[in-house]
């Protein structure tokens, strides 16, 4: 059986919700992003091995600030809230809008985005706009697909590639990856991307 990395430190930092009010941080940054309710605070307690350091929402759209987690000294992990909640309002939504895209343009520390779309259903037009932009900005960035637990083999296969196929002439896309929360489906090869894409140091 393939042991499991392990991560030794990992600490809640800040949540910020206004875009003039970001921290001046040295370390590298790693961002999660994607639909409200599509796993990102599980994957994320996933990645760092603990129960409750990002809240799981039972609510979507309860993560309303981009939070801040340091992760063994060497590198941020950071969480954006969640995008396409629809009963969550105009005027939220365009708040949400200039936080994460002012973030995602202007961060020079930000060294990778992770975009996360639930494997169970197709990619919303909110999930390709995100890659358009990506793409527009020149952002390194990957895909993970959420929940692989509930699909079976085939269907994981299939949506990873159908996936494949909607970014194949995406030049900063740099992998489509299955993942569960459940069963760690992913992990090591999300924490391998993260340390030779934004680390870069042999610290696992
Ligand atoms: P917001 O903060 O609201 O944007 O949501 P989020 O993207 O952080 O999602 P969260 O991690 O809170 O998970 C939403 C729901 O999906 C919860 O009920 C989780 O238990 C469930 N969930 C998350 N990841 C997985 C997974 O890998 N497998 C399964 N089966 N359920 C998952
Ligand atoms: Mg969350």
């Amino acid at each position: 059986m393939k042991r499991s990395a392990i991560i030794s430190q990992a600490e809640f930092l800040l949540g910020v919700v206004d875009k003039n009010k970001f921290p001046v941080f040295e370390l590298p940054e790693v961002a999660f992003i994607g639909r409200s309710n599509v796993g990102k605070s599980s994957l994320i307690n996933n990645i760092v091995m603990r129960k409750n350091l990002a809240k799981i929402s039972s609510e979507p759209g309860k993560t309303r600030e981009i939070n801040f987690f340091e992760v063994e000294n060497k590198w941020l992990l950071v969480d954006m809230p969640g995008f396409g909640y629809a009963t969550i309002g105009k005027a939220h939504r365009e708040k949400w809008a200039t936080l994460n895209y002012f973030y995602l343009e202007n961060r020079d520390n930000l060294k990778l985005v992770c975009v996360l779309i639930d494997g169970r259903h197709d990619p919303m037009p909110t999930d390709v706009a995100l890659i358009e932009f990506l793409e527009n900005i020149n952002r390194k960035y990957l895909i993970i697909v959420t929940k692989c637990d509930k699909l079976s083999n085939i269907n994981m296969f299939e949506r990873k590639q159908q996936i494949e196929h909607l970014v194949i002439f995406c030049k900063n896309c740099i992998e489509v990856l299955p993942y569960s929360s459940i069963s760690g489906l992913g992990r090591n090869e999300l924490i391998g991307i993260i340390k030779h894409n934004a680390v870069k140091e042999n610290i696992y």
